[in-house]
């Protein structure tokens, strides 16, 4: 079963990719009020191959960037800070930048959001909403809450309903 019903919604979980796997942005910090980091390593840190989650840090968790996994049918992008995973689309809604890829910033109000890498707009990873530009703040992306399991680092991603490419996948029965 690779999802679960719970809070009213169903919860996807995310395979071959575990807490453990997820760069650590909480560790980030310098000398101004509003934290900004930028990334040397601009790589797509996506599916693993490492096989089941390891609750030591993997060394795809030393790339400073998102995570993109697919659930549910739908390219998401995880962010880890602390013990809490936020999840957000991966297509920016301006012009589809890769979200994944993009810097955390926590403003002076102490949310945190995500950098778009193609044109700086600011995504609230807690709501979606558009930070940056301000007169964009009619703008939002869609935001979905992660599970963390906290013994063994799987992760659920949760959504209101099923994609409906969900159901068009060939399934294949008692081979
Ligand atoms: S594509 Fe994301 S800010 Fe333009």
């Amino acid at each position: 079963m690779d999802h679960f019903q719970e809070d009213g919604q169903f919860f996807f979980h995310v395979h071959q990719i575990s807490l453990y796997d997820l760069y650590d942005w909480s560790k980030v910090t310098d000398n101004n009020s509003e934290m900004i980091v930028s990334h040397s390593n601009v790589s797509r840190n996506s599916f693993t191959d490492t096989g089941r989650p390891n609750k030591a840090p993997s060394r795809r968790s030393g790339l400073r960037t998102g995570t993109l996994v697919r659930v549910n049918e739908n390219d998401v992008a995880l962010f880890r800070f602390g013990e809490t995973v936020y999840g957000i689309s991966e297509k920016c809604p301006h012009a589809g930048g890769p979200l994944h890829v993009g810097d955390i910033e926590e403003l002076p109000d102490q949310s945190l959001c995500v950098r778009c890498p193609y044109h700086g707009w600011k995504f609230d990873l807690a709501t979606g909403k558009c930070r940056h530009p301000s007169s964009r703040g009619d703008m939002s992306t869609k935001v979905y809450p992660v599970k963390v399991d906290h013994y063994t680092g799987d992760l659920s991603v949760g959504f209101i309903e099923f994609s409906p490419l969900y159901f068009s996948t060939p399934m294949i029965f008692g081979l």
